[in-house]
């Protein structure tokens, strides 16, 4: 199959793509979708061919306004409509209890289904465009980092979809947050760029975090979200968290350079280094490590670097989401106390 890369003047052949069955990568403030008509089980069997993706993994429902989820769940409880309020359109999902016309393909055979209403102004188009619902996952091959410009999905993608919307890149960078209303208390699956903290206000009650959102998954514990059990963001280069300072962090590296020629640092601004270097931005610049995590994992891939160290950043607010994908994609080895 040839892939198209349209321009988003071409939001229209998108859609029409899109509503003749056909799969489509979009732009979104997030990271790049992989797109299909939600409603239309055959085409959304098509992504998972695409990614190589796990069967059992559910896939997020992306609309355009506010009263389409009414079709898609089985009840909107109060609270979705103070989260729209105040998080809608963004990179905010959140999982209910499903409606029938949800394919069994979209839920994964779960009685629930993940929605969000994406801000990019390309998305929105598109999703209008085609008259439907559209299911996406992050548009990168199973288990790799996502995408967050055309060129990654075109990398991955090239030959396997018909279409790749070039948006540019996208401002997040990193999967939107995740909740689920459909446990007995709202949960936090996933970190994003919406923080808990900024969810909590919005709720007036207490956020649960999942387990899964910063450890292991524990030996035995039911995956919350089944997309967290599976490897994540995983370059082929080994990934190391390095904590402490940065002196001890460049002669650790240096070193470790000397003896390997295929190693790599990914640091914050301004911090030096002999050997290849990339950086995420300014050290408390939380939205900077978010918006280059991915493109620098790519990046390390695309040059065949095989061990990255990473200095390691600072977990708040929208960090907690940069070191959940930090922490998968390194499989969780940090290195402390140098
Ligand atoms: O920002 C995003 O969310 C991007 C863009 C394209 O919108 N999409 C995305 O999709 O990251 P994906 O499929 O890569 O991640 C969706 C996550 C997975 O971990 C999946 O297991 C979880 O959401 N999920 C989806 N439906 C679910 C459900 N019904 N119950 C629990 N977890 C669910
Ligand atoms: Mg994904």
């Amino acid at each position: 199959m040839k892939t198209k890369l349209l321009t988003i003047e071409q939001c229209k052949e998108a859609g029409a793509i899109l509503k003749k069955g056909g799969l489509v990568g979009i732009p979104t403030e997030t990271v790049y979708g992989l797109a299909a008509n939600a409603l239309d089980g055959k085409a959304v069997a098509k992504i998972f061919e695409a990614k190589g993706r796990p069967q059992d993994n559910p896939l997020i429902v992306h609309i355009a306004e506010l009263s389409e989820i009414e079709d898609l769940v089985a009840y909107v409880p109060p609270m979705v409509y103070d989260l729209a309020d105040a998080f809608w359109p963004g990179p905010l999902t959140i999982i209910l209890d499903k409606s029938e016309i949800i394919p069994d393909e979209v839920s994964a055979g779960l009685d629930t289904v993940a929605i969000r209403m994406p801000s990019h102004p390309v998305a929105r188009e598109i999703i209008k465009a085609s008259g439907v619902p559209l299911a996406a996952p992050s548009a990168n091959t199973s288990g790799k980092p996502s995408p967050t410009t055309a060129a990654h999905v075109m990398h991955d993608m090239d030959g396997k979809i018909d279409a790749v919307v070039d948006g540019g890149p996208c401002s997040v960078g990193v999967e939107s947050t995740v909740i689920t209303l459909a446990t007995r208390k709202p949960r936090l699956l996933r970190p994003g760029r919406v923080t808990p903290e900024e969810i909590e206000e919005v709720l007036g009650c207490e956020l649960e975090i999942d387990d899964a959102v910063l450890g292991m998954l524990k030996e035995g514990v039911r995956a919350a979200s089944p997309g967290m059990k599976y490897k994540h963001y995983s370059p082929s280069s080994d990934v190391f968290v390095v904590k402490g300072d940065f002196e001890h962090f460049k002669s650790f590296v240096e070193k470790k350079a000397t003896e390997n020629s295929s190693v790599a640092a990914l640091v914050f601004d301004g911090e030096k280094l002999s050997c290849r270097t990339l950086y995420f931005g300014e050290e408390d610049d939380d939205l900077a490590h978010a918006a280059k995590l991915f493109d620098a994992l790519r990046t390390c891939d695309d040059e065949g670097v095989k061990e990255l160290y990473v200095r390691c950043p600072s977990s708040d607010g929208v960090g907690l989401a940069v070191m959940n994908r930090l922490l998968r994609a390194a499989e969780f080895k940090i290195i402390e106390d140098l």
